[in-house]
């Protein structure tokens, strides 16, 4: 049986990581090592809970020791690295927690790895979970590829692309079997509600403001979380040692034109008037550095592991939309702090 570490599978992707492996890989064994900070949620994961093959852990990954133990008492095989501070407005007021986790946490994983292989590096992989944010900003025209230069603007993505750098360099160095992928921004199920999809749906179905930056102008292009998970899959089973694949939705949207999409399905499913709704929009101060446009061609991982998105995006909004408006209870929980006695209950 191998044993598979991994880290930050309490949060958004990372639940639909852990879930994919658990349940797809009976012949794997599941270790989620993850914090429970503000974004980590064990309720994420209640269906998976009892399952043989997966093992919660509670710790930082910025811990030496534990990171180390884990590494001897489990015989890791393979390391699928999520935990991060994940969000751009917290990282430009809290820059310094996010150089903790991302960089230096990840260097406490990449040594733990490398201590502990000793240099048998046979079916051992690091793979790293990384953004596109790396790459900076574009302008109206082109697309991010695994080769552009990287140009980070924001404290998170910083951090993200020295992560990177420090996950190549032990390969270069030492040798040490990695992979990395960069993704564009996620959306679905279970995701904190302060990034901009979950906000918005849980403040138009609340009737609260829609505190849209700027001219609402940047573009992003979205990808549902359950293709994110596949491609994870695809890549951490097929991917080529040392090499870096882009993952993204080849669906790129304008802010103000998604934020008319989310308020049109919230009012048509809660059954208001067309339109009702986009009286909330509230145009605000831009984010700091905003990064204008992001845009991924995602056709090496076509091309080379057969991988592309599964879902078109209206059905992968309704299933999100309607998910957050019958998850009322999960919202309220993880932005009250309520998701920590679950925990309690269940780990104390
Ligand atoms: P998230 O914020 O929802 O979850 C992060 C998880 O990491 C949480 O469970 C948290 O408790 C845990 N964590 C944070 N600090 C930790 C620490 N020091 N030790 C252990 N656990 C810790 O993030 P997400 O959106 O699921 O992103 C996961 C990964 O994917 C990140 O590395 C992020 O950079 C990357 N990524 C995210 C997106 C996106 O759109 N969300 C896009 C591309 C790449
Ligand atoms: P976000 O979900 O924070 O992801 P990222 O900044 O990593 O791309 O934001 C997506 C886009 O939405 C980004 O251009 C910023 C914008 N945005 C708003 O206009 N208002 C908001 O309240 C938030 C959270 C984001």
């Amino acid at each position: 049986m191998k044993h598979i570490l991994i880290t930050g599978g309490a949060g958004f992707i990372g639940s639909h990581v852990v879930r994919l492996f658990v349940n797809n890989y009976s012949d794997y064994h599941i270790l989620n090592l993850d914090a429970l900070t503000y974004a980590g949620n064990l309720e994420n994961l209640k269906d998976v809970e009892g399952q043989p093959n997966y093992t919660f852990i509670k710790g930082n990954i910025c811990d030496e020791d534990l990171v180390k133990e884990l590494f001897s008492t489990y015989r890791i095989d393979g390391v699928i690295h999520l935990a991060a501070e994940s969000h751009v407005d917290r990282s430009i007021t809290d820059p310094l927690s996010f150089v903790k986790t991302n960089v230096y946490g990840t260097l406490n994983l990449l040594e733990a790895a490398k201590d502990s292989w000793k240099g048998n590096f046979e079916e051992k992989l690091f793979y790293h979970i990384s953004t596109d944010e790396v790459y900076g900003s574009l302008g109206k025209e082109g697309f991010f590829i695994e080769t552009t230069a990287y140009d980070p603007n924001s404290p998170y993505s910083a951090s993200k692309a020295s992560s990177d750098h420090f996950v190549r360099a032990y390969h270069n160095t030492y040798g040490l079997p990695i992979v990395v992928s960069n993704c564009s921004n996620n959306y679905g199920s279970h995701q904190f509600p302060e990034k901009l999809i979950p906000l918005f749906i849980n403040n138009i179905s609340n009737n609260k403001p829609l505190p849209v930056y700027g001219k609402g102008q940047n573009v992003r292009d979205w990808l549902y979380v359950e293709d994110h998970a596949k491609a994870i899959d695809i890549i951490f089973h097929k991917g080529i040692t040392g090499d870096t694949y882009n993952i993204g939705g080849f669906n790129e949207w304008k802010n103000i034109d998604l934020i008319k999409v989310l308020i049109k399905v919230v009012d048509r499913l809660l059954g208001r008037e067309e339109g009702a709704s986009e009286k909330l929009i509230t145009y605000v101060k831009d984010r700091a550095g905003h990064d204008f446009r992001y845009a991924i061609d995602a056709s090496k991982l076509k091309n080379e592991l057969g991988w592309e998105p599964s879902l078109q995006f209206e059905e992968g909004i309704e299933k999100t939309v309607k998910w957050y408006l019958e998850n009322k209870d999960w919202v309220n929980n993880v932005t009250s702090g309520e998701y920590q006695k679950y925990y309690k209950e269940m780990y104390e």
